[in-house]
């Protein structure tokens, strides 16, 4: 057991926050646990409700039915600090129709000293908000806000593993393990480094333990979280890299697939190509995000790789595994990027063909470097811009699955499918989304699919 869940389940905060949750709770004491962003907040959010299930919390999907409502934010783009605002506004209401309702805020937003400004303003109605590393001091922030503190805040970095044991997981068959928080890069854009700290890798024992557990326990699908997988291990006195722990995690026994992200160009060195390539539980697919294809604005994003760089990676893979699947996030309208310097980013998609890919207009994130640099490119030229990235994707999508047309791929079956009564999709190891028809005692189990069809998003097929 680690420092902080002692912490969490120091006995005694417990029984006074249960005490108080029985109290102050209309019916049963309910949560409302809303995770935005990406995976790792969604991890996040699952400690978070293993952390209120030991409170005695109950869940609901609907927070007017909550007698605790808990966001976790984003802050990546200012779209989703947008939503969250919004979703705070929309709240506002119910919160005064019933003002013994909790209100919590945490996740990346909350660590920026500007949120907190701003929700003291605009929003005093909300009651507790925490940090990104501050998970384990939610009972204490509930305790304290029982005994009448205004705003309850705790936005400190702890240094300390918070373990997955209090983890309330979304789905009985794909888990997400983070196996580091934080990054080190800096890219002029990104607010990651500044409200998710230095990178700090878990213990490798610790993540095999808990792999082979899931494993164990059925798990099909074990997603590999951080904010850049690749540099894994190098703040460890003795760590194994991340090609080493991917070739451990690939001898626990048992019928699962390992998959990762992301990971950064500038460390996806033939250690880790060769672990992906030969690792046969590890999925044939690799999001590695490119950014854009021009050098000077690569330059400017302080990536450290060159177009030319990341297209020596993209080849060494295709060499080796013939139609190997590579994912990418792009982004449009960088500060001052010129027509030539974004043809380049469309030179590359063409040339690289990737399956699938993640577009972002830039946002303007205070506090980093690109928000001090001149930008005379227009808001509607970055969409005009986007436009034609999507479309030249759309293409590439469609002709890049034609390749799967004939061949007969392994699927992990993870629902219905809204094609259609009857149709099920599920992902290859490709990360490809197959659909088909198949009975739904299939979700959660692997089967094999001979596909039919492509399309820009997804393949189809019969079930074998
Ligand atoms: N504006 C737009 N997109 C961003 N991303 C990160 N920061 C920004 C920003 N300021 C995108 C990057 C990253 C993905 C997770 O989000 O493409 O890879
Ligand atoms: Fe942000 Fe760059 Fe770190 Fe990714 S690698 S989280 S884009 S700073």
């Amino acid at each position: 057991m680690t420092a902080n869940e002692c912490n969490i389940m120091n006995p005694e905060v417990q029984k006074q926050v249960s005490k108080y949750v029985k109290m102050y709770s209309r019916k049963g004491a309910v949560a409302y646990v809303h995770s935005f962003g990406c995976q790792l907040n969604v991890s996040d959010g699952e400690k978070i409700k293993g952390i209120l299930a030991s409170l005695e919390f109950d869940f609901t999907d609907d927070y007017k039915n909550a007698d605790l409502i808990l966001l976790n934010t984003c802050a990546v783009r200012e779209s989703a600090e947008d939503t969250v605002y919004g979703t705070l506004g929309n709240i506002k209401k119910y919160k005064k129709e019933n003002p013994g309702v909790i209100l919590i805020l945490c996740g990346c937003m909350a660590q920026e000293p500007k949120t907190i400004e701003k929700i003291k303003k605009h929003y005093p109605f909300v009651d507790i908000l925490f940090g990104t590393s501050a998970l384990s001091q939610l009972p204490k922030l509930l305790l304290e806000h029982y005994e009448g503190k205004k705003l309850a805040f705790d936005t400190k970095e702890y240094k300390e593993e918070f373990g997955a044991s209090y983890q309330i997981r979304e789905s009985s068959f794909k888990a997400s393990v983070p196996i580091m928080f934080g990054c080190n890069n800096f890219c002029t854009y990104c607010i990651v480094p500044y409200v998710r700290g230095r990178e700090r890798s878990r213990n490798a024992e610790v993540i095999i333990q808990e792999v082979k557990e899931l494993v164990k326990n059925g798990y099909k699908e074990i997603m590999l979280l951080g904010q850049n997988v690749n540099s894994y291990g190098n703040d460890l006195p003795d760590g194994m890299s991340f090609s080493e722990l991917l070739r451990e995690l690939n001898k626990i026994e048992g019928d699962f697939w390992i998959r990762f992200m992301s990971s950064h160009p500038k460390d996806a060195g033939k250690d880790l190509l060769d672990a992906i390539l030969e690792c046969d539980k590890v999925g044939k697919h690799l999001h590695l995000p490119v950014q854009c294809g021009s050098n000077s604005v690569l330059k400017r994003m302080n990536r450290n790789y060159t177009a030319e760089k990341y297209k020596e990676i993209v080849n060494y893979l295709r060499e080796r595994s013939e139609g190997f699947a590579l994912s990418s996030d792009i982004m449009v309208g960088f500060p001052n990027e010129t027509e030539e310097e974004f043809e380049d980013t469309l030179k590359l998609v063409e040339e690289v063909k990737f399956d699938n890919i993640f577009t972002f207009i830039y946002s303007k994130r205070s506090g980093t470097k690109a928000a001090e640099m001149e930008d005379i490119t227009t808001d509607a030229e970055k969409r005009i811009r986007m436009d034609r990235l999507l479309k030249l994707q759309r293409n590439v999508a469609t002709e890049n699955y034609k390749r799967f047309i004939g061949t007969v791929v392994r699927v992990l079956v993870e629902g219905e499918s809204k094609q259609g009564e009857g149709w099920l999709f599920g992902k290859s190891s490709a990360y490809t989304i197959v659909e088909f028809k198949g009975d739904k005692s299939f979700i959660g189990t692997f089967v094999d699919v001979k596909i039919t069809d492509a399309r820009n998003w997804a393949v189809s097929g019969e079930l074998v």
